[in-house]
């Protein structure tokens, strides 16, 4: 199997006065083109932790981090921003849109810091904007938009440089139900036919029935087990990578398809918080 991102036996700890804080105790997780792998767990388990270390954003205190083939453990910075900007996209809670810049603007903000060709980032914002729905509200900035549009701004900008790994932290964390569903289904759309590899962390069960795999977070350390009725059956005695009863969805033929073009630049996907 492909694997277009990989954590190998990842630890964080954190040093605070009250102590060290394991946010993250051997964690190994495997994502693989077009799978949407949600990452559950109550606040303070450690997703956040985790999706930093997997976007290399922070480094783990032990373990590896694969991106593709590449081992990102001997990177120094500059190499690993670089691994970043070409390969990986993100979405945050947060939205995290330039409120004086229209839908566009926004999506094509880190092309514009790529130096994509102009007439190459038009294309691409125009694409990603009708991957997400959002064609017809292009002109329009955030504070015209809705939460879930505006989080479907959010999308399109972390695909717009047609990254193979999709990182977003609670990405409906701040949307109602019914549009965290919508928002939920827009990812787990795009990665099938797009070919993502996506990590999308949560804590609303209603959530891990797109994924295709639920990793479990209890205190920094993984829980797996079989999905049943949307929620995960308790199952401590798993291994780290049982899989689960819900076949991962095949590729989507929903029209929505586009080649990728590996050699083609990709871009900056600078983002406003950690
Ligand atoms: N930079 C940090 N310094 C110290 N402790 C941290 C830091 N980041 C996270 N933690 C701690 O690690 C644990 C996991 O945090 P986090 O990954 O943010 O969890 P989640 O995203 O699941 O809410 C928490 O106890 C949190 O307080
Ligand atoms: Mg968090």
């Amino acid at each position: 199997m492909t694997i277009a991102l990989r954590g190998e036996k990842l630890t964080r700890t954190f040093a605070s006065p009250a102590g060290d804080v394991h946010a993250c105790i051997d964690i190994d997780i495997d994502v693989a083109p077009g799978e949407l792998v949600v990452v559950r767990g109550a606040s303070g388990a450690g997703k956040t932790t985790l999706l930093n270390l997997l976007g290399g954003l922070d480094r783990p205190t032990s373990g590896r981090v694969w991106i593709g083939d590449v081992d990102t453990s001997p990177l120094d910075e500059e190499a690993l921003a670089a691994l970043r900007r070409e390969r990986l996209g993100f979405v945050f809670q947060s939205f995290g849109l330039i409120p004086i810049l229209s839908a566009a603007e926004n999506v094509e903000l880190p092309l514009r810091i790529a130096k994509t060709p102009p007439a190459e980032r038009d294309a691409r914002v125009a694409e990603a904007l009708r991957l997400v729905g959002l064609a017809d509200h292009a002109a329009q900035r955030p504070g015209e938009l809705s939460g879930g549009q505006q989080q479907r701004v959010g999308i399109a900008r972390a695909i717009a440089a047609r990254p193979h790994v999709l990182i977003a932290d609670e990405p409906t964390g701040q949307l109602d139900s019914r549009t965290a569903a919508t928002v939920m289904d827009l990812i787990s759309e795009l990665v099938h036919s797009q070919g993502l590899a996506a990590v999308v962390s949560t804590h609303d069960p209603l959530l891990v029935q797109r994924a295709d795999r639920v990793i479990e977070l209890h205190s920094g350390r993984v829980h797996t087990g079989q999905i049943e009725n949307g929620r995960v059956a308790s199952a401590a005695a798993a291994p780290a990578h049982a899989e689960f009863a819900e076949a991962p969805a095949g590729p989507v033929d929903n029209g929505l398809h586009t080649p990728r073009t590996r050699a083609e630049a990709r871009e900056q996907q600078r983002h406003p918080e950690p």
